[in-house]
């Protein structure tokens, strides 16, 4: 890929300008802070960066996206910088305008959200109004765009209340039919109360125990093929205790789990969501980590992670020693959403086309989406068109082009190239 020589290049007249609107210390130009800003949360996408703004105000937001756009200098918005798919870091030159400075509460209200555009137009978006049928919702279109449409100021979202009843389960099963018997279950007898059902299977928990001290949290007897991780959220305790404890016994004398505990207590609780949230952190010691966020229809979500592994089993790379040491599924069954994850020894074309476009094109197979909920970024901007129609994605590109007609937003990104 090529700098896109219409940007113009970082001189010492801009950074003048941003001296003008931002205090020193919202300024980063210093090497080896730069780093972080430049580097992804998987060490996968490494920018070239010279200059980090940190903006508090939306007018402050607003004047530098206003000069950028009038100067046609490229930027890419970050907060948190733990995107997955290369979203949050520069590709080449571009000015990172980081949101680390913006993230006080303003107020608690059920609100909407607040817009800024790359000509430093601000939409005021925030509406105390539950209803409001008057116009296109032109919030929506913000939502997910990664940056590349404009910069979100403020955002207003409705909190629900903290449940007062919240219940954890963990249950080893012996196959993948079993842990789709047991959602199917949770669906039909645990209804009103369910909250999350994830699942990973053994070489996800292998990883952990490898790898973090949560590892040493699991609290069942032996090892199973496969984990399911179920929380309750209700408002009284004693209920959804019972329901949750019959629930659990059912299924142990059906034969569906081979094993399952109730969390006693928060710690134990925080314990078991530990191991669940502590696989995309071990997965980072174990290597390059190759990350699919797909969404596909629950009955066939394992069977992704098993036709890769074929795959690679058939061709000799996977295992110990080999390009690829593992092939883990892990994710959201609620959501029909799995995160397949591989692990390799170096980020490599021939890593990468062993798995790529094979996976879109399985996952454009089986109805799904290659995007469930880490978006597209500069990893899968290309193969939007496994899961969007070109009529779609030639509108898309018609509302970049409308809102960013320098396309200054966060470049090489989110959409085609062609
Ligand atoms: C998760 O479910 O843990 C997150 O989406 C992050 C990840 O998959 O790495
Ligand atoms: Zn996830």
């Amino acid at each position: 890929m090529k700098r896109n020589e219409s940007f113009k290049k970082l001189s010492e007249d801009d950074l003048s300008y941003f001296k003008s609107v931002l205090a020193p210390h919202s300024i980063t130009q210093d090497e080896e802070d730069l780093e972080a800003f430049n580097t992804d949360w998987l060490r996968k996408y490494k920018g070239q960066s010279k200059l980090v703004l940190k903006p508090s105000s939306t007018e402050q937001v607003s004047k530098i996206l206003k000069y950028c756009n009038d100067n046609k200098l490229a930027v890419v918005p970050q907060g948190g910088n733990t995107g997955l798919v290369g979203g949050s870091v520069p590709v080449f030159d571009e000015i990172i305008i980081s949101m680390s400075n913006m993230s006080s509460i303003r107020k608690f209200d059920n609100v909407s959200g607040a817009l800024v555009l790359p000509d430093g137009t601000i939409l005021d978006n925030l509406s105390t109004l539950r209803k409001d049928n008057t116009g296109y919702d032109l919030k929506q279109i913000f939502v997910g765009s990664e940056g590349t449409l404009g910069i979100v100021t403020g955002v207003s979202f409705l909190a629900p209340k903290k449940s007062k009843a919240v219940n954890v389960a963990l249950l080893g099963l012996n196959s993948y039919d079993h842990v789709q018997a047991a959602f199917k279950r949770s669906k039909e007898e645990l209804s009103e109360v369910l909250s999350a059902f994830e699942f990973w299977d053994q070489d996800a928990l292998k990883l952990v125990k490898d790898h973090l001290a949560a590892g040493a949290n699991d609290p069942l007897q032996s090892t199973y093929p496969f984990y399911v991780l179920i929380e309750t959220s209700g408002s009284n305790k004693d209920h959804d205790d019972e329901k949750l404890n019959n629930f659990l016994e059912r299924l142990l004398t059906d034969n569906i789990t081979q094993d399952g505990v109730v969390a006693q207590d928060t710690t134990q609780l925080r314990n078991l969501w530990a191991i669940r949230e502590g696989i995309p952190v071990a997965c980072l010691h174990d290597g390059a980590v190759y990350k699919y966020d797909i969404s596909i229809p629950v009955p066939v979500i394992y069977q992704a992670v098993e036709e890769l592994r074929k795959r690679l089993l058939d061709r000799g790379v996977l295992g110990e020693g080999k390009l690829f040491t593992s092939v883990i599924g892990y994710g959201h069954i609620g959501d029909g959403n799995l995160h397949l994850t591989l692990a390799a020894k170096e980020f490599c074309e021939e890593a990468t086309d062993l798995i790529e476009p094979y996976i879109f094109e399985w996952t454009a197979k089986h109805a799904g989406s290659i995007s469930a909920e880490h978006g597209l970024g500069i990893c899968k901007n290309n193969f939007l068109s496994y899961s969007k129609s070109s009529s779609m994605i030639q509108l898309m590109k018609r509302f970049k082009q409308l809102l960013d007609p320098n396309g200054i937003m966060n470049p090489y990104k989110f959409l085609p190239d062609n």
